[in-house]
């Protein structure tokens, strides 16, 4: 089975390279990374991967323009392998600069089509639709359907720590891909001055003790028919035993605000990883960091009412005096405002283009100084 690992722009090379550390062979394309596998390779995917949104199995694909091509082709497809004569198949949707742009249409002809089918094969004419439920996805995209079955349910950034979302969260699977792409590697010292609920902070502790991201949350294709349901608990078993909370250290972060400190707190304990990250309140100007070398990570406010500019302009540039007081750390940061640079008073060596919700972002790393 051909199966696809959703991931949002700029996130797809990412997700190819996680699946490849998997063991597959995977491929990056518009909009994710593609691998081959069984339903047991979708779990591990679904446990495992850091920075995807959702893991889809490829049922078809073709192009269409017509709602008759449509329904013909969704028709001509397989869907019997997939879904009993008791499955639920809710039928989702999504159309891009394609003729047929109406998502409801495509949805229910969809729907219509994937009945005819099962019709002729089941002989059957009323399906209760009262079992396992089966997501089915029909998107197009340039006149290209793609017809798929979400083997997530919920999307992948649900881990199952975050309660509450706080003022401006970062998305998990967004801070997994900065942890990837900073500098920091399992056993440095790393520092979020800007810390919010510590999203960067639990995904990097995640990393560093092997906690595979789904372990605590169930996905769609547990509850499908026909997927033995042993192997996928093996799998969450051995995911189990390779978490390890004990090898997480140096993981620390602040904020100025206490309401957000109290979430981080509650969140690194709903994340399994109560005691082994250090977070409090402090002014990210007062930030004096121990060890001689470290990486500070941070997601800080990019002032984007214009209201906020002016003051966030002048707290980029305390963060780059606090920056400079550490010579042998380096920043990652990622900001929509477009005087960062300026603002710390130095050229980032990289960068990367991102999308944080809908702001266009870039993910900036700067070099020790005394390197
Ligand atoms: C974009 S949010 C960070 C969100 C965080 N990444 C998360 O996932 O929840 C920016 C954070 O910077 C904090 N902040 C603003 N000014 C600060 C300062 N001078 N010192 C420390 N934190 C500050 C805000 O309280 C806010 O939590």
């Amino acid at each position: 089975m051909q199966f696809l690992a959703t991931a949002a722009f700029g996130m797809e090379g990412l997700a190819a390279g996680e699946l490849r550390r998997l063991g597959y062979d995977s491929t990056a394309v518009n909009g994710g990374a593609l691998f081959e596998g069984t339903f047991e390779d979708a779990m591990r995917a679904n446990l495992y991967l850091r920075t995807a949104d959702r893991v889809l199995l490829v049922i078809g694909t073709f192009e269409a323009t017509t709602f008759e091509s449509l329904f013909d082709q969704v028709a001509a497809l397989p869907w019997e392998q997939y879904l009993t004569k008791d499955c639920r198949f809710p039928v989702s949707g999504n159309c891009a600069r394609s003729q047929l742009m109406s998502v409801s249409d495509c949805q229910s002809i969809t729907k219509k089509a994937i009945v005819r089918r099962l019709q002729d094969k089941y002989h059957i004419n009323w399906f209760p639709e009262s079992g396992p439920t089966v997501p089915i996805s029909v998107t197009l995209h340039a006149n290209q359907a793609r017809l798929t079955i979400d083997t997530s349910g919920s999307a992948l950034n649900r881990r199952g720590y975050r309660t509450w979302n706080g003022e401006a969260p970062l998305r998990e699977t967004l801070a997994a891909a900065l942890v990837d792409l900073s500098p920091w590697r399992p056993g440095m010292p790393l520092c979020d001055p800007f810390c919010g609920t510590g999203t960067l902070l639990i995904e990097a502790a995640f990393k560093m003790s092997h906690r595979a991201p789904g372990l605590t949350r169930t996905f769609a294709l547990e509850a499908f028919p026909g997927v033995a349901r042993g192997a996928l608990d093996a799998l969450r078993d051995e995911a189990k035993a390779a978490f390890d909370p004990s090898l997480i250290h140096d993981i620390s972060g602040s904020d100025i605000d206490p309401e957000a400190i109290l979430l981080a707190k509650k969140h690194i304990v709903q994340a399994g990883l109560g005691g082994h990250i250090q977070v409090s309140v402090r002014d990210m100007r007062n930030c004096s960091m121990e060890s001689p070398t470290g990486v500070f990570l941070c997601n800080p406010p990019y002032g984007e009412r214009l209201s906020d500019r002016k003051a966030c302009e002048s707290l980029y540039r305390d963060l780059g005096t606090m920056f400079a007081r550490h010579p042998g750390w380096s920043l990652s940061a990622i900001s929509s405002h477009p005087q960062f640079e300026r603002c710390i008073g130095r050229r980032a060596s990289k960068k990367r283009r991102f999308y944080n919700g809908r702001l266009e972002c870039e993910f900036m790393t700067f070099q020790p100084k005394n390197r």
